[in-house]
């Protein structure tokens, strides 16, 4: 039984979904503005859900590999490191990030409120390089036509696959998320038979059933992305995808969210898409479907964003000016407001 609260990371898909993913802006004051607003977040949260409960606004805050040395003094979580590019068959490029803020809620107005809330909190101290609404799509489809999170594990296997546990007691109970945008090329693959596509992705199409082993390519999604260990336990992790669009720019895509309490399992699977396993046999999704954004964030417990490790002043201004300049457009001043 853990002692500290995590952060809501196994909670239920849900209808709507927004992910902010933000750059913290130069300065001490930002990173203060940060810090401050890290133990203000579950109130936040509590009064804009509590004015429609039925309805799951939650918020998870997780934090990339060089703000956290800007934010926070002290212990390091063990495999907090950015996003490692990949050059295979297909391209999964890095992205900058310094905060994810991934907000679900049963109705889209629950998640802007929220997210308006947030920003302005932090809005002065933080540059959103993107931001994502994402929908449910039928029954938990992808604009593919897939039903997209059915293997996600479920029961007490689920936090076993995304919550930190003793291999890294100072931050058990987090966990580590990748993020993804992903953009597909609809005429492109509405041209693909269903049978292929059905390869491709490892099911079949309308009835959301596996493709028994005797049909299913090697190359299938789900044959690539289903990775164990040495013992042959399945190395899980935890999907919170949704698909997104704009009809005026001719988007369609999927926004790739997984959480693991370690972030290998993500990058193996990330490697056997991308070059493939064995090299070559690569995920044909790729040839329809690609990435535009990537970034991987620690996320700490609720307890640590309750109390959160205050740096002292010199290491605080020394941490700063070792934070390469960023050309955000930030004047570098700090809040405006205080974020006490
Ligand atoms: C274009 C982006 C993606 C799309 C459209 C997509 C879609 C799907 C679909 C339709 C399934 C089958 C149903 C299910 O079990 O959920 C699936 C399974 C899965 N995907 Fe993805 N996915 C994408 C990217 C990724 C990425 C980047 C990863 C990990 C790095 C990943 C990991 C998995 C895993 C672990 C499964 C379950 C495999 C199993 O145990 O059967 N997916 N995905």
């Amino acid at each position: 039984m853990q002692a500290i609260p995590s952060q809501p990371v196994t909670a239920d898909l849900t209808r709507s979904a927004i992910f902010l993913v933000a750059t913290l802006n130069e300065g001490a004051q930002s990173a203060q503005t940060v810090r401050a607003f890290c133990a203000d977040l579950s109130a936040i949260v509590r009064a804009v859900g509590f004015r429609d409960s039925k309805n799951s606004l939650s918020c998870v805050l997780g934090f990339g590999s060089q703000a956290w040395d800007r934010l926070f003094d002290g212990a390091r979580p063990k495999e907090l490191h950015p996003f490692r590019e990949i050059h295979g068959v297909h391209h999964a490029p890095a992205t900058p990030g310094d905060l994810l803020l991934h907000i679900r809620a049963a109705r889209m107005d629950l998640c802007f409120e929220l997210a308006t809330q947030i920003m302005a909190r932090i809005g002065a101290a933080v540059t959103v390089v993107d931001e994502t609404q994402g929908f449910k799509y039928f029954d938990a489809r992808d604009l593919l036509g897939f039903v997209d999170g059915t293997e996600n594990p479920v029961g007490p296997g689920r936090d076993a696959a995304v919550l930190i546990g003793d291999e890294d007691p100072a931050f058990a109970g987090g966990s580590y998320v990748i993020v993804q945008k992903y953009l597909h090329d609809l005429p492109k693959w509405n041209q693909v038979p269903v049978e292929r596509q059905e390869g491709f992705v490892g099911r079949e199409k309308l009835s959301d059933i596996e493709l028994s082993d005797a049909v299913k390519p090697s190359f299938a999604h789900n044959a690539l992305t289903s990775i164990t260990d040495e013992d042959g336990n399945a190395l899980e992790i935890l999907r919170a995808n949704m698909p997104f669009g704009s009809i005026a720019g001719g988007e369609h895509g999927t926004y790739f969210c997984g959480y693991a309490r370690a972030p290998q399992r993500i990058e193996r699977m990330l490697d056997n898409m991308f070059i493939g396993n064995p090299p070559g046999n690569y995920d044909r999704l790729l040839d329809y479907s690609r990435a535009v954004t990537g970034t991987l964030f620690f996320v700490p417990t609720a307890g640590f964003l309750d109390d959160v490790p205050q740096p002292a002043p010199a290491a605080a201004a020394t941490a700063d000016a070792a934070a390469p300049p960023r050309n955000d457009g930030s004047l570098g001043i700090g809040s405006l407001k205080n974020g006490s």
